[in-house]
């Protein structure tokens, strides 16, 4: 542990917490393994950090689990990291009611398999009343997506006559978006070193502390945990005002 008890006493921990899980095929690689045995180890990790994150207070963790983009992978990698989603997704409903963990998925769902879909429901329903963490797995999420979604049904609700045009708030938009019950993260969290936001939560990182971690995400543990948060504690969040 990088951390004496002491200075865990001074750390500031993140309401919510967003994780881009970056670099699980590179890992593999380096191991001379097929990428799909990096996603395994994957999401052992995210297991651990769902745990980790629980255990030092945070309250909310989103992690981007598959992007719009990311069916242009080649479809056999497609289909592991899809039959991930459906053990994870049947074995998280035991687990989460243990561990009083609240789970739900954002993302465009109509693409999902009918079985995949169904077990989502079943998790977010299994789960909804839980009163401790919520861990949100983004799943066919698209930063761009998630927003074209909301003008559209806020157009058709300006087109039906339920609101007009000069009504449109931030707040407005913010509570069409698929995270509309959920606070805006405090910090990002994307590993492997790459400084990108692909298309991640984009209006609700607005002004979110991004932090950057070397390790690829099978590597990812407590302690790079609380190098982020050792790091967000030292920066100061002006939301654009003056000190
Ligand atoms: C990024 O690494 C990882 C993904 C696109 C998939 C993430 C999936 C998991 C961690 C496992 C399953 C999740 C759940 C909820 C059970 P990459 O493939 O882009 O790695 P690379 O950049 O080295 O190619």
């Amino acid at each position: 542990m990088i951390l004496e008890e002491k200075d865990l006493a001074g750390l500031k921990i993140p309401q919510h917490v967003a994780i881009i899980m970056d670099g699980n095929g590179r890992w593999a690689k380096q191991r001379h393994m097929p990428r799909t045995y990096g996603h395994a180890k994957g999401a052992k990790v995210l297991e651990q950090t769902l745990e980790d994150c629980d255990s030092l207070g945070v309250k909310y963790l989103t992690v981007y689990a598959f992007s719009t983009e990311n069916w242009s992978r080649p479809l056999q990698e497609v289909q592991v990291i899809m039959n991930l989603f459906r053990d994870y997704l049947v074995s998280a409903v035991d687990k989460c009611m243990r561990n009083n963990v609240r789970c739900m998925v954002i993302g465009d769902r109509t693409r999902l398999s009918p079985d995949i879909i169904e077990s989502i429901n079943n998790l977010e329903n299994a789960t909804k009343d839980n009163t401790g963490i919520t861990f949100i797995v983004a799943i066919n999420y698209g930063g761009r997506d998630d927003l074209t979604r909301a003008v559209k049904k806020i157009a058709a609700d300006v087109q039906a006559g339920k609101t007009g045009p000069e009504d449109i708030t931030e707040q407005m938009i913010s509570d069409t978006l698929d995270t509309r019950t959920i606070p805006d993260p405090d910090l990002l969290i994307r590993t492997s070193g790459e400084q990108r936001l692909s298309n991640f939560l984009m209006w609700q990182l607005a002004y979110s502390e991004f932090y950057f971690a070397d390790v690829h995400w099978p590597d990812f543990n407590k302690d790079e945990l609380l190098k982020a948060f050792e790091k967000f504690s030292k920066r100061e969040r002006r939301y654009g005002n003056i000190k």
